[in-house]
């Protein structure tokens, strides 16, 4: 586990590596950008299995949402209530916002099935806090106004040095706003 505290500064002029015991700062990190931000929609690209929705129910479960949090991966979209907050970040981010968005875009390719979501009404309320999985596949309708997070899995060597091993649990993630 690394010393340096992961923090949304960090995240976003250098990137920042982190671990599964490290996810909590980057919840914080990621909440502490939102609050900063006039912005409600947060893209998240990076490969399958860099970590994306592991960070979207990380983040849930932060803002006290009790349901277990899938990725809509058949459904493309599911809605979350975020209860209500009294302190801190969590409160000013309860304050603004009723409904956490997880959207999985992945298997989304039928024009027609894109038009029925009606993805635009659910961008378009200041209410929502939306994640988007695979934000490739939306982007014509995708507002230009969003905070992006990469997420990627960290390949490197073994201390035996194996080369090219995937060091399985370290992720790095970057923000730009
Ligand atoms: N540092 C980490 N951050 C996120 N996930 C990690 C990390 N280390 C290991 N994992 C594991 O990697 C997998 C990531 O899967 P998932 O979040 O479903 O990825 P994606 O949604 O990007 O396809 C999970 O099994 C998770 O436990
Ligand atoms: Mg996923």
């Amino acid at each position: 586990m690394k010393a340096t505290k992961i923090t949304a500064n960090t995240i976003m002029e250098a990137g920042a590596e982190f671990n599964l015991d490290q996810i909590d700062e980057v919840v914080e990190s990621v909440l502490n950008t939102v609050k900063n931000s006039s912005k409600n929609i947060l893209t998240l690209k990076g490969d399958l299995g860099a970590g994306k929705t592991t960070l979207v129910k990380s983040i849930a479960k932060k803002l006290g949402i009790e349901e277990t949090v899938n990725s809509p991966t058949f459904t493309i979209l599911k809605s979350y209530k975020i209860p209500v907050q009294s302190q801190g970040v969590l409160g000013v981010i309860a304050g603004r916002f009723e409904n956490l968005i997880h959207i999985d875009a992945y298997r989304l390719d039928d024009p027609e099935e894109l038009g029925a979501l009606k993805l635009e009404s659910y961008f378009a309320d200041a209410k929502n806090l939306v994640f988007i999985e695979w934000p490739e596949k939306l982007a014509n309708i995708l507002p230009s106004s969003t905070i992006q997070i990469q997420l990627e899995t960290i390949e490197g060597h073994t201390d035996a040095g194996a080369p090219d091993v995937v060091k399985e649990n370290i992720r790095k993630i970057k923000i730009v706003e």
